[in-house]
């Protein structure tokens, strides 16, 4: 695997994700843990992007319950259709909240996060196995470009599932 990941802080956001995502791969390429892998996913992103908190929750019967994660500690289990991260299950799309408290229902682990993204992680039947979460403590970072790439790696994160 990369022993460091090369970044480039002065290329666009979508050059950066489109540099991060081959090194993604090479990472997780040959490890068949999936802790490890979705461990060192967040923490590429978290290298990369900077971003308050970035994390996963996995499906456990009826609840996402707190997985690897990059960032201060946080709630460890969230209901089917509760907060933004149960409700992206739920509703099986992606969310971007611009502003946290516009969404009714959020879920605060924080009171430092002021937006955030949710991207499900399918399995090939389309039942949600895990959502990424990547919470902003700023006001317009996370954006549409973000979605389409995040969506990109949960599609890799399907593809090592097991
Ligand atoms: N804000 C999320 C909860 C998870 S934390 O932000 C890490 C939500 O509303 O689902």
């Amino acid at each position: 695997m990369a022993e460091e990941l090369l970044l480039n802080s002065s290329l666009s956001k979508s050059e950066q994700y489109k540099t991060l995502i081959p090194q993604i791969k090479a990472l997780i390429q040959g490890e068949v843990d999936l802790t490890a892998n979705l461990a060192n996913i967040t923490a590429a992103l978290k290298q990369t992007f900077g971003w308050f908190w970035v994390g996963f929750y996995i499906v456990k019967t009826d609840e996402l319950v707190l997985g690897p994660f990059q960032g201060t500690i946080a709630c460890t289990r969230i209901r089917y259709d509760k907060g933004v991260c149960g409700t992206a299950w739920a509703r099986k799309e992606s969310l971007l909240v611009p502003n946290v408290e516009e969404f009714p229902g959020h879920i605060a682990c924080s009171s430092l996060s002021v937006s955030e993204i949710v991207i499900p992680i399918y399995d090939q039947r389309g039942e949600v196995l895990a959502v990424l979460d990547v919470d902003s403590d700023m006001f317009d970072v996370l954006d549409e470009t973000d979605i389409e790439f995040l969506e990109k790696i949960g599609q890799v994160v399907s593809e090592i599932w097991n």
